[in-house]
C-alpha cells in the first residue's frame, strides 16, 4: 500500500491509474480502524479496481466541548489494517494540506433541511464539518465510488443530498454496520467505555430491536419513543434522542409516497463520558 501526504503526489498516482482505465472506489476514515472499517474496504474492492482510503480526523466537525483532543489516533494499526484488508493507498492529509487558508476561514459546504434534526440539532455545525471534508476529499480524491457506513445514518443521508445537489460524479455505497457478538454497532468511540459500561452499551441495540417490534405489532410511535428513553434512562443512559422515522428522516406520519412503509428507529446516548449512537432500519 501507497502511502500519500502530498497532494500533487496524490494526483499524479490517481492519474496514472485513472489512465490505465482503473476505477477508483474511496473510503473516508477518521482512523482508529476497526473491522468495520475494514468492512467498508472490502466492500470498496468489489466495486473498483484501486482502492484509496483516507485518515484525517477533522477539526471542524467537532464542538468545542467535543472529543477531538483525546480521538484515539492509531496510525500504524491502521496502515497495518489497511494493508491486510486491500488497500492500494492511504491518504493523509495534514490540516493545512486540508484547509489552506486555515480552518476557521474555510469554504463551508453547509447542507440544508436533512442537517437540522437529530445529529445535526444536538451537534450544532458538525455537519457542516462533515460535508465541508467530504466534498474536500471527493475533490482531492475524485473517485468513481465512495463507501460510508450505515451505522452513521444521518450522514449517509447528507452526503447523498450533498452528492445529489452538487452533482458530483460519485456514486455513494452505503454498507451495513458491522456488530460486537453482543450486538454493540462496532465505533472507535466503544473504548473510551469503562469495563463496566462495555456490557450495558449493548442495551442500545436491544431498545432498538424492541422498537422495531413495537411498531410492527402497531404501537403509536410517540409511545415507542417514550419507552424507548424509559428503558435507556433507567439503564444508566443520558438519552439525546431515540425516536422512529420515516427513512428520509421526516416523520412517520408524514403520509404516502416514496419510503411509505420503510421506516429507522435512531438513538443518540450517553454513557458516563461516551455518546454512542446506533439505528435500525424495518420495513412495516
Ligand atoms: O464518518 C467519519 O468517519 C467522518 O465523519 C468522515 C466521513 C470521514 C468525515 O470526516
Amino acid at each position: 500500500m501507497l502511502t500519500v501526504d502530498q497532494l500533487d503526489a496524490l494526483r499524479s498516482t490517481l492519474q496514472s491509474w485513472r489512465r490505465a482505465g482503473e476505477r477508483i472506489a474511496f473510503v473516508p476514515t477518521m482512523g482508529n480502524l476497526h473491522a468495520g472499517h475494514h468492512s467498508l474496504i472490502a466492500l470498496a474492492r468489489e466495486r473498483a479496481e484501486r482502492v484509496v482510503a483516507s485518515v484525517f480526523v477533522n477539526p471542524t466537525q467537532f464542538g468545542p466541548n467535543e472529543d477531538f483532543g483525546r480521538y484515539p489516533r492509531t496510525p500504524q494499526a491502521d496502515a497495518d489494517g489497511l494493508t491486510a484488508a486491500g488497500c492500494d493507498l492511504l491518504w493523509l492529509p495534514s490540516v493545512e494540506t486540508m484547509y489552506p487558508y486555515g480552518a476557521d476561514n474555510t469554504v463551508q459546504v453547509r447542507v440544508p433541511r436533512v442537517t437540522e434534526t437529530l445529529e445535526g440539532a444536538h451537534r450544532p455545525g458538525h455537519f457542516d464539518g462533515v460535508a465541508t471534508v467530504v466534498a474536500r476529499l471527493f475533490n482531492q480524491v475524485q473517485p468513481d465510488v465512495a463507501v460510508f457506513g450505515r451505522k452513521d445514518f444521518q450522514q449517509l443521508a447528507v452526503i447523498r443530498y450533498m452528492v445529489a445537489d452538487l452533482a458530483f460524479p460519485i456514486e455513494i455505497v452505503a454498507a451495513p454496520t458491522r456488530r460486537e457478538a453482543d450486538g454493540l454497532a462496532m465505533s472507535s468511540r466503544n473504548q473510551y467505555l469503562s469495563a463496566e459500561e462495555r456490557p450495558q452499551a449493548a442495551q442500545i441495540h436491544q431498545v432498538l430491536q424492541a422498537m422495531r417490534e413495537a411498531v410492527q405489532a402497531g404501537q403509536a410511535h410517540p409511545q415507542v419513543e417514550a419507552d424507548a428513553t424509559q428503558r435507556l434512562t433507567a439503564a444508566g443512559f443520558a438519552v439525546d434522542y431515540a425516536v422512529v422515522r420515516r427513512t428520509d428522516l421526516t416523520l412517520p406520519e408524514t403520509g404516502s409516497g416514496q419510503g411509505a412503509d420503510a421506516r429507522v428507529a435512531l438513538i443518540a446516548a450517553r454513557l458516563g463520558r461516551t455518546r454512542l449512537i446506533d439505528n435500525l432500519e424495518f420495513a412495516v
